[in-house]
């Protein structure tokens, strides 16, 4: 099938589907169940509404420098059709102008705007005589204000950025929120190893290599129609798991026979990786207190064939109330903690819409009580690992610094946050480890 007016269809039906509330990834999969899309289609689809997400701001000034009425003013379904062209006019290289239009005309004129579509015609012909001429919308000098309709983000988020990092890294990290996200994939040792599984994929016509540093990844380079068809996916012979995510579980150093919790565990990457590395041999305890989020963990230890894990459905700030048996029990602890997801921004388009100050500040409450409760239960030559994907310093290293300052029998042995980057593949993320002294 050619690429015509059904994929720009369905990308239009995602953004409407968000913009009501859905996550981008769950829009995705609720629409494309509609469609018989092949893998182009759908890598097509993917990159255009997880585009127009992302750029929603940069789109908007568009939209307000092409048309009479401003953004705000638009019906939202037309708004939304107006970023599909828009986005594919501006950012995406080898459509030709003339197909933007037919087809995005044609996605008005197969729906509800059918009224509209010699409005859309008529603002995205404007549109294409304003590129030609380049003739593109003002932006202020101001630096943060230029990051934060460029790579469109919200001002208030650019404002943070630069307090943490300075302007230049902000301006890398900004644009690293904006690139399309790895596929990456940790393999199941206890079942196969990397010279076999990049072997798999291959006579599977699966294009994936291995992840430099990392003895048990490997980073897919073709775009899949859908992951849970890929071989060894339902043998348990991998899971997908960011790079970055990948060091987590080894700075427990975990050991056959020990007791592990995992206090905030689902979906379960890590918990299921504290099981691989323990040779499926420890107690690990895994909690939640999503019963949703435990069903999946749950699939995922069925499907590894892990034995070594239990499932426990709590509050985690409550333990040593609800078992207090708990108390100096576990040798490694690990607390990943709830957290603002800055660091997967390029992965979740829409969270960088969704997050504002007073959520962080109620996220940074919950994982002070996390960390706060929860070491009482490490035994005194344990290990405690507190790890987030974002890269909010309150929700990280000053969150530990504090913590540490606050409790003198308490140091800190290592802690590393990765930035995303332009350059660098991976998620944003944070670990620490600390321990009694
Ligand atoms: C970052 S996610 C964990 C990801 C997981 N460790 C993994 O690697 O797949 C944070 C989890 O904490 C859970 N959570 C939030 N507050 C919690 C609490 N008070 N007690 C237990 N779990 C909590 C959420 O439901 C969510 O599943």
């Amino acid at each position: 099938m050619k690429i015509g007016y059904l994929q720009r269809k369905a990308s239009w039906e995602i953004l409407l589907k968000v913009s009501s509330g859905y996550f981008s990834d769950q829009a995705l999969e609720k629409v494309l169940k509609n469609y018989h899309f092949n893998t182009l289609d759908i890598a097509f689809v993917t990159e255009l509404s997880f585009g127009c997400i992302r750029y929603r701001k940069f789109l908007d000034l568009w939209t307000d420098h092409i048309s009479k009425i401003p953004y705000q003013k638009q019906p939202p379904k037309l708004r939304w059709l107006l970023h599909i062209g828009l986005y594919q006019l501006l950012k995406m290289d080898k459509i030709p102008f003339s197909a933007v239009l037919s087809t995005t005309v044609e996605v008005a004129k197969q729906t509800d705007l059918k009224g509209l579509s010699g409005t859309v015609n008529a603002i995205l012909r404007n549109a294409v005589r304003k590129i030609e001429t380049e003739n593109f919308p003002e932006i202020s000098n101001n630096s943060v204000e230029r990051i934060s309709y460029i790579e469109s983000l919200p001002l208030w988020i650019v404002n943070e950025l630069v307090s943490w990092v300075g302007i230049k890294d902000a301006e890398n990290i900004a644009k690293a929120f904006n690139k399309k996200p790895t596929i990456d994939m940790r393999i199941n040792l206890l079942k196969t190893n990397l010279e076999n599984l990049l072997k798999l994929l291959k006579e599977n016509k699966i294009s994936a290599e291995a992840i430099n540093k990392l003895n048990n990844g490997i980073t897919l380079r073709s775009n899949p129609r859908n992951i849970k068809s890929l071989p060894g996916y339902k043998e348990g012979l991998w899971t997908i798991q960011d790079r970055s995510s990948q060091w987590v579980a080894p700075l427990l150093s975990p050991k056959e026979g020990e007791k592990i919790l995992d206090a905030c565990a689902a979906p379960g990457s890590k918990s299921t990786h504290l099981a691989e590395l323990t040779n499926d041999n420890a107690e690990i305890i895994a909690i939640d207190r999503s019963e949703k989020r435990l069903k999946i963990l749950r699939s995922n230890i069925d499907r590894l064939n892990l034995k070594c894990v239990k499932i426990l459905k709590a509050d985690a700030t409550s333990l040593p109330n609800l078992y207090p048996n708990f108390l100096s029990y576990f040798d490694k602890i690990l607390i990943d903690a709830p957290c603002s997801g800055i660091g997967t921004f390029s992965r979740n388009p829409d969270s960088r819409w969704s997050l504002n100050k007073d959520k962080i500040k109620e996220l940074i409450k919950l994982q002070k009580k996390l960390l706060k409760n929860l070491f009482p239960l490490l035994k005194k030559d344990g290990i405690l690992v507190y790890s987030t994907c974002t890269i909010c310093p309150e929700e990280n290293g000053l969150l530990i610094k504090n913590f540490i300052n606050k409790n003198k029998k308490i140091k800190l042995d290592f802690q590393k946050q990765i930035l995303p980057s332009f350059d660098f593949p991976g998620d944003g993320f944070y670990a620490a480890r600390i321990s009694y002294k």
